[in-house]
């Protein structure tokens, strides 16, 4: 056996996967590991996966990996080859210290790693980014040729990314993306939960989420800037200032973990609700919360202090989500806004625990019991529900926060339906992108625009949030009434994002912005790198925006002409996307609300200065936000189809089909 520590790490990085067999890893119980996957596979198919994951290796070590990876797949339910995790430390890089032949592919690797940083990854050993199962890769072989062929790669190669699998690098162009990703594409018919565990467990697809698998995940902070926006427009909504009122939620993990940051931004006292005692003590540590508390009486007693003190204060109770609006209906404590975070779009592998069982034993009884496991989960999701009906006689707002929180629970037969269902309003309660992410931010082209600063500097992000906002307060002088409020909010977290602290893992920034505003950035960024003032920026966004996701019961769900149930959208988006200039595009089966649910893509792009980074950043930004901003407005949309006639204004050479809107009254009279 040898080890590997000797060589520096970009001579680790040009390996790939290490001829001579690394020494053996101690499982690290101190690190967040995922939970035992569920036992699918028979003796044959373990016999198949164990064949699919030795391919990546040379037969003369077979023999001794055959049986350690079959132990894998009997203790964990998985083969994530722990032996082949690199020791260099899992963090991103300054560019500079990529090896390579090509700065697009530098900034890729860059991406990678930040993903899989231990500071921003949920199961660092297990390459999960977020939500319980968002896999960037599916084994420590996968991320390791994955680095080797982008270190490797020129400028008119492409490397094809099957769902964590590097197929290999292709011959392209230089206006090619440099990396294609594909993450859990199925035939539709083989698209159920137990699918994905199948499958994944053989080790032939996987489930990327959204930023996971496209290597666009930028620490809780993607998610802070949107939960503030949505509890911030979720008081408003109820005609209430934050200050003094209480935001009920659970769920401290990968994007839940935002809650209480957003909580806090905006004023409010909230109390989020989560089970894991590492994941708690981790966001307490990192400041994300404030307080925590692990006793129900102290919990109402704190609770009720700080609302009469008008304490901005966030909360974590360790525990469940269920005890907490029950004790709170018991004890009289007004919730003003409620939510749910925990992974329901995962309910039957550790993305929601269940009552009255320890953390511990839950996590048992899904390897050992799955059935007995899926009941208590439905049970619970059932006493859920009805707390929650509860409090909403007595005045409070609820809203799914994209979770499959009302999908899940109505599939468990719980009391969530609507008196009055029609298409798009089957539930009793919203989405809060029917109520508020829709109709405020993505009719109108507003999306989650992010950069990184691949330099690595802190004060490059300083310049960046500076020329940021020096945009957005021109395009605010000029903006029509309909957009003002969002571009106020934007220029207020821009102004106040360094002090809040919000990097975790890269220098990265969030903001929303429309497709003028994202342009007109992505283009004085450009124009800055060009000068020498900063470095390589990297701009990306959240799947979760205008164009990039169809989902029926989240990102899409204020469709309501029935097309929500179509994904031509974010097929035309990533197609669209990859031949006007991205440098890496992702197109997903999963992620949020769950296998099966949801199709929705990315992309990655690389400024440099150049002249050609120019052209792309005006070609592809364009059409990432107006795809998207076009079908909302023939989903007759009215703040779509005020945002599209605005486009087609500023750029004659963009034509949309227009509805045209039928009188309610004609139609009643049939
Ligand atoms: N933040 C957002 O804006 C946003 C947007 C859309 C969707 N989501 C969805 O929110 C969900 C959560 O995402 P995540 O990345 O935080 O996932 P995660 O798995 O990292 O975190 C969920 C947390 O909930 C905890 N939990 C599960 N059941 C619980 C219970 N009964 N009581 C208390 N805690 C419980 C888990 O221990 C876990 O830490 C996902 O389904 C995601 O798709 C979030």
């Amino acid at each position: 056996m040898e080890t590997i520590t000797a060589l520096s790490f970009k001579q680790q990085i040009k390996q790939g996967i290490p001829s001579k067999l690394p020494s053996a890893k101690i499982y690290e119980t101190d690190i967040n590991h995922a939970p035992k996957r569920k036992e699918i596979l028979s003796d044959e198919e373990k016999k198949l996966a164990l064949q699919n994951a030795l391919r990546y290796f040379k037969p003369e070590q077979h023999e001794i990996l055959a049986k350690e990876f079959l132990a894998e797949l009997n203790d964990y339910g998985r083969i994530y080859m722990y032996r082949f995790r690199p020791d260099y430390e899992m963090k991103a890089r300054p560019i500079k210290e990529y090896p390579g032949k090509c700065k697009q592919a530098k900034a890729i690797m860059l991406m990678i790693q930040n993903n899989l940083d231990y500071a921003v990854a949920q199961h660092p050993h297990e390459l999960i980014t977020y939500g319980g199962n968002g896999g960037v890769f599916s084994n420590w072989a996968q991320y390791l040729l994955t680095m080797k062929y982008l270190s490797e790669m020129t400028d008119k190669q492409t490397l094809v990314m099957y769902s964590g699998h590097p197929m290999g690098l292709f011959p392209s162009h230089k206006d090619a993306p440099r990396v294609v990703v594909t993450n859990g594409m199925m035939i539709p018919n083989y698209s159920k939960p137990d699918d994905y565990e199948k499958f994944n467990a053989l080790g032939v697809t996987q489930y990327g989420q959204m930023t996971a698998g496209s290597y666009m995940y930028i620490g809780p902070q993607g998610i802070v800037h949107g939960t503030t926006i949505t509890v911030l427009n979720g008081f408003r909504k109820i005609g209430k200032e934050p200050q003094g009122n209480l935001f009920v939620t659970s769920g401290l993990g990968g994007m839940s973990g935002a809650q209480p940051k957003a909580g806090n931004i905006a004023g409010c006292v909230t109390v989020c609700a989560e089970v894991n005692p590492k994941i708690t003590q981790v966001r307490l540590d990192q400041g994300w919360i404030d307080e925590k508390i692990t006793d129900l009486d102290k919990l109402v007693a704190r609770v009720k202090q700080a609302k009469e003190n008008k304490e901005t204060v966030s909360i974590a109770y360790l525990g469940n989500i269920v005890d907490v609006w029950e004790k709170f209906d018991k004890e009289n404590v007004h919730i003003d806004l409620g939510s749910d975070q925990t992974s329901l779009h995962n309910p039957w592998a550790g993305g929601y625990y269940p009552a009255d069982i320890s953390f511990e034993d839950a996590n048992e009884m899904i390897a050992k019991e799955p059935e007995l496991f899926k009941e208590k989960v439905q049970e619970t999701l059932r006493r859920h529900a009805k707390a929650i009906n509860q409090h909403t006689v007595k005045g409070t707002y609820f809203f799914d926060y994209g979770n499959a929180f009302l999908l899940e629970a109505s599939r468990a037969g719980a009391d969530v339906m609507s008196d009055n269902p029609t298409i798009g309003r089957e539930f009793k309660y919203p989405s809060y992108v029917q109520d508020i992410m829709g109709p405020m931010c993505f009719d109108y082209g507003f999306g989650p625009f992010r950069w990184v600063c691949a330099s690595g500097k802190p004060e490059d992000l300083v310049k960046t949030d500076a020329i940021a906002c020096k945009v957005l307060e021109k395009l605010k002088k000029e903006s029509p009434q309909e957009i003002k409020q969002q571009m106020d909010d934007n220029i207020q977290w821009i102004k106040g994002a360094q002090e809040n602290k919000l990097v975790v893992g890269s220098q990265a920034r969030i903001l929303y912005a429309d497709a003028e505003g994202r342009m007109k950035i992505a283009k004085a960024f450009n124009k800055a790198i060009k000068k020498g003032k900063i470095g390589t920026v990297v701009l990306g966004r959240d799947h979760h925006d205008v164009s990039g996701t169809d989902s029926p019961y989240r990102e899409t769900s204020n469709i309501y002409d029935g097309s929500r149930f179509t994904a031509d959208m974010a097929i035309h988006n990533v197609i669209g996307d990859s031949f006007r200039g991205a440098t890496w595009v992702s197109i997903h089966n999963g992620g949020g609300v769950g296998w099966g649910e949801v199709i929705n893509g990315g992309f990655g792009m690389v400024l440099d200065g150049s002249k050609d980074a120019g052209r792309r950043l005006e070609s592809m930004l364009f059409w990432d936000v107006n795809n998207g901003i076009a079908r909302r407005n023939w989903a007759r949309n009215e703040g779509a189809i005020f945002a599209i006639e605005r486009a087609m204004k500023s750029e004659p050479s963009l034509k949309v089909t227009v509805p045209n809107l039928v009188d309610e009254k004609l139609l009643a009279n049939l």
